[in-house]
């Protein structure tokens, strides 16, 4: 059986620089019509001079394959002339808190720092894009963050706010709460629990963080997935590492999914008998939440098996050397 995508979005992935991003970005460009490229870099992608450089490497890795960046900005205490200049090149403004993952050293250690800032980005109808964790037990990081979610929108009742991977049932919640609350979740957080992490063996390879979470976590977020869910959004937080900073004692925080993740939500919402719902999950939720109009991409699938590969150079994607029922059979760009 044959089934197509019409451009596919990711909206949320990371790229890096250099080599890896050489690597990765055109593998995310091959299957999809656009992403946001997140900019927890080292430095961080926090002003104008950062943001040439960077996206300049990216479309010079994407645009080939018909692919728009929609580039981020970290967050900071900005002035309204940085935003003002900056606004038409940016989808949102990332905010991390101060340690909390890969790259966010440089992250906001205090909200009030940034009040002036989320206050002009609702005036000049910026979104916020966030990491929402705090500090605690593992499990309960998210949970904990989502007061201030919940302050967040309220106080800024005009800032669009995308919880970014959410990993919980309280989550979904707090997302029918507010109405300028959105939420984006990845394909292991449909997929996997902890157990598939450190139930058994130990797999590096799914470990990411926010970290998966109980079996109802994931069955909520599936079924939102699969309803679809209006305000919910793919993206993948297709994070790659080498492989030697997986398969180690200190093993970095990433699921590398990008080139397979658009077969495997095929499969899975197959399985689901929810393939109708697909299109607004992988594309039209983003467009209609974001405004956005990506290049036209027709992705065709078939379910005639494939093996997922067992490494991409020096990166181990999800699931490597699994079997799946589908694969891309053909992609159709308009340059
Ligand atoms: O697991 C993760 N990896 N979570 C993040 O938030 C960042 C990402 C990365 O950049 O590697
Ligand atoms: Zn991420």
């Amino acid at each position: 059986m044959s089934f197509q995508l019409n451009s596919p979005l990711d909206m949320h992935l990371h790229f890096r620089e250099g080599a890896m991003l050489d690597l990765v970005a055109p593998l995310s460009a091959h299957s999809f019509s656009g992403g946001v490229v997140m900019p927890n870099l080292v430095p961080p992608v926090d002003d104008v001079h950062r943001l040439d450089a960077y996206e300049r490497q990216v479309r010079a890795a994407t645009s080939p394959l018909g692919f728009e960046p929609y580039m981020t900005l970290f967050m900071r205490p900005y002035t309204s002339e940085e935003l003002s200049e900056l606004r038409d090149r940016i989808i949102g403004v990332k905010l991390y808190p101060a340690g909390i993952t890969t790259h966010s050293d440089q992250g906001v250690k205090n909200m009030d720092d940034v009040a002036d800032t989320l206050r002009m980005m609702e005036e000049m109808e910026i979104p916020l894009l966030v990491h929402g964790e705090t500090q605690g037990f593992v499990l309960d990081r998210e949970v904990e963050f989502l007061s201030t979610y919940e302050q967040l929108a309220s106080r800024y009742s005009k800032l669009k706010i995308v919880m970014e991977h959410i990993t919980t049932l309280d989550a979904l919640r707090l997302l029918d709460r507010y109405d300028n609350l959105y939420a984006t979740v990845t394909l292991q957080h449909l997929m996997i629990t902890l157990d598939d992490i450190a139930g058994g063996l130990m797999n590096p390879h799914l470990f990411c963080k926010p970290i998966a979470k109980r079996p109802e976590d994931r069955d909520a977020l599936l079924s939102a997935a699969l309803a679809p869910h209006p305000k919910l959004m793919f993206g993948s937080d297709s994070a790659p590492h080498p492989r030697d900073k997986k398969e180690c004692c200190g093993c970095a925080a990433g699921v590398f999914t990008a080139p397979v993740a658009l077969q495997i939500l095929v499969e899975l919402f197959a399985k689901h008998n929810a393939l109708d719902a697909l299109q607004a999950f992988t594309s039209d939720n983003a467009r209609r939440i974001y405004g956005v109009n990506p290049p036209k991409k027709v992705v065709e699938f078939d379910n005639c098996g494939d093996v997922i590969p067992e490494r991409y150079g020096d990166v181990i994607p999800i699931f490597a050397g699994q079997s799946t029922s589908y694969a891309i059979t053909r992609v159709d760009t308009e340059l």
